[in-house]
């Protein structure tokens, strides 16, 4: 089926869509017992409960995730340390680890302003706040904890925001990009990496997203996306784990690594932990759940040999 070329607002809102639907399949995995969220039910107005094979991908991408961070969280003892999390939408893991350093968080005004509503509203959400936190405007503000609106495509004024609110070039840095920077052009993914290059001497990036555009599944998941307005612009840029390597190593970054999905599933994660999730739910799709895994990638990179990233222990 042909589909219209979306308008940039149009593509835009779709973009911003994606937030919720990310939410919606944490929450699902959350309540069945998958993942240990108690915060993300706050976001979700009309929950759903997603497939089996969904809600093991979930797993996974949290596991990954929650893994780098907290290993930086613990190995970040020194003052300093900060966190920016790209394209945050609904996540919630500022929540869940509390962490003791400057943490910041970055989407579009329209998801930073419902967010920040979200938060401020209710309790349980609110109560994890630092105590000086304010709501101004589209944005939550305080020493420790910003949530900051802005568009990604211009990094370089992102940042100066985040240089207002106490983001310091020369601190540990990790960014965590979870199914975003393959929504952007390749030429603004890849400005953001040069700037951070340029910038952040002590730089660590995890991100996920997806991988192999080419074989038939690749299509059929590029074709589902287009149909609701959604373009993964970056994937013909880096379409396999290797290019998604190199694109850290060819612009200088020390160490990069990357692995699909379906890898981290059967190799990182715990088989204690297997047979829980075996015990939830079954899953009779095996095959069907190890193609959609193998098309998501996770990818750990650092520019400087230095703590706490070379702590940081991923596959
Ligand atoms: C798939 S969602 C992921 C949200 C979150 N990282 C998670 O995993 O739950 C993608 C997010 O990236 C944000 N995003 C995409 N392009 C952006 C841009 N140019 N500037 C700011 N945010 C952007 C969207 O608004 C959306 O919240």
């Amino acid at each position: 089926m042909e589909h219209r070329r979306p308008s940039g607002l149009e593509s835009d809102a779709a973009v911003q869509q994606t937030s919720d639907d990310a939410a919606v399949s944490r929450e699902s995995a959350a309540r069945l017992g998958y993942i240990a969220d108690p915060f993300i039910k706050h976001f979700i107005k009309h929950p759903q409960r997603r497939a089996p094979l969904i809600n093991r991908g979930t797993y996974c991408r949290f596991h990954g995730i929650q893994r780098v961070l907290r290993e930086f969280v613990a190995a970040a003892l020194q003052p300093r340390v900060q966190c920016v999390v790209l394209g945050a939408g609904l996540d919630t893991s500022f929540f869940l680890l509390s962490p003791n350093l400057r943490y910041f968080e970055v989407d579009f005004a329209d998801i930073t302003a419902k967010k920040a509503q979200m938060v401020w509203r209710k309790g349980a959400l609110r109560e994890r706040l630092p105590e000086d936190t304010r709501v101004v405007g589209a944005e939550l503000h305080s020493e420790t904890y910003n949530l900051i609106a802005g568009d990604l495509r211009e990094f370089p004024s992102v940042m100066a925001r985040l240089q207002e609110r106490g983001f310091d070039c020369e601190a540990p840095t990790l960014f965590v990009s979870e199914c975003v920077l393959v929504y952007l052009d390749p030429v603004c993914s890849d400005a953001i990496l040069d700037w951070i290059t340029t910038n952040v001497p002590r730089a660590g990036v995890v991100t996920y997203e997806q991988i192999r555009p080419d074989d038939r599944f690749g299509q059929m998941m590029i074709g589902n996306l287009r149909a609701r307005g959604l373009e993964l612009r970056g994937l013909l840029a880096y379409p396999t784990l290797e290019s998604t390597k190199n694109r850290f190593l060819t612009r200088g970054w020390r160490v990069a690594r990357a692995v699909d999905l379906a890898e981290y599933h059967d190799h990182c994660v715990d088989k204690r932990e297997l047979d829980r999730l075996a015990a939830l739910e079954l899953l009779d799709e095996w095959e069907e759940f190890r193609l959609l895994a193998q098309h998501y990638a996770f990818t750990f990179a650092y520019t400087a040999d230095s703590l706490p990233f070379s702590s940081i222990h991923f596959p």
